[in-house]
């Protein structure tokens, strides 16, 4: 493949197996690139890699985002496959189904907070940490996978939002730190039909956010959203991955995120408080 955006990239990305991570992995394929799909669920690594086009521009590697080790083995066999690392997209995350304050004990909030920002924040730093040394080499680039629970409440419940805001700032943070060498920017998705999951600590490992579109229809949009005819495709997602990652096309975009939510920032008040039947 020639004369794609990511033409001769080597890409890392976090939860590459799966929903938005397997989206971005198809669609960096086909810009030209070679990736790494990390993620834990070795089937569906195992999946993405026999269904990519070119065996010879994908490679696997087993891990969880809370081992750094496992993180740093696959830079390691990144760079060995692919002779260098030029982005890192940090996305592998889990939801937590909405659960709010009022309906969860102080048990629930203290394990359920640390397996949720284990996986979606230290997940990311972890992989940073893991990845900015080879990026400086290549002037690359870091891409997070952020929410519009990144920006705004009731995209999650208080454990989800906060996770996600926290995201923002390590972004923000890291594309101050790792100037002017490595860019890192985000993409802010809205409600999209993948497989995400919920943390164990709560008994909701084991469910699929692609559950609740079953039950509006496979392509239905969250009503309250201006756009509330748009995809909730993965794939229709991936557009800004591909400029953030390209230099040719953001050389001067860094700490900055792309809000890709069906235009939630410009939308009137539908309810003015969550908390009026308590
Ligand atoms: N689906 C949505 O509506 C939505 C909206 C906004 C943002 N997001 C974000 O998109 C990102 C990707 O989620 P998705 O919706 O594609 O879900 P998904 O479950 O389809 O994909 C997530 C992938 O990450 C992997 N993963 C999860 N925890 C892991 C861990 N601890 N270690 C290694 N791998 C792990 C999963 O196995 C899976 O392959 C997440 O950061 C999520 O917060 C999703």
């Amino acid at each position: 493949m020639s004369g794609g955006w990511l033409d001769g990239y080597a890409v890392l990305i976090t939860g590459g197996g799966a929903g938005l991570g397997r989206a971005v992995t198809e669609r960096f394929l086909a810009e030209g690139a070679s990736v790494t799909v990390f993620g834990r669920d070795k089937d569906q690594l195992d999946e993405t890699v026999a269904a990519a086009p070119d065996p010879s521009r994908i490679h696997a590697v087993t891990g969880d985002v809370r081992d750094s080790e496992r993180l740093h083995a696959a830079v390691a066999e990144t760079v060995e496959r692919f002779g260098k690392l030029d982005t890192l997209v940090a996305n592998a995350g889990v939801w937590d189904y909405q659960r709010r304050l009022t309906r969860l004990g102080a048990e629930q909030l203290d394990t359920a907070f640390d397996e949720i920002f284990s996986i979606n924040v230290k997940g990311y730093l972890l992989a940073a940490e893991a990845a900015w040394r080879e990026l400086v080499k290549t002037r690359g680039s870091i891409v997070m996978t952020l929410s519009n629970a990144s920006f705004y409440v009731n995209g999650g419940g208080p454990l989800y939002t906060a996770s996600k805001h926290a995201c923002l700032g390590l972004m923000r943070e890291l594309a101050y730190e790792l100037a002017p060498k490595v860019r890192v920017n985000g993409v802010a998705c809205g409600g999209m039909n993948t497989d995400l999951r919920g943390p164990e600590s709560l008994a909701l490992g084991d469910r699929s956010i692609s559950a609740s579109f079953a039950k509006k229809g496979p392509d239905s949009a969250p009503p309250l959203i201006p756009l509330h005819d748009s995809s909730t495709d993965p794939r229709d997602f991936t557009g800004p991955y591909v400029l953030l990652a390209a230099r040719d096309q953001s050389g001067p975009i860094t700490g900055h995120a792309i809000s890709v939510d069906g235009g939630i920032g410009v939308r009137g008040f539908a309810h003015a408080a969550g908390g009026d039947d308590l």
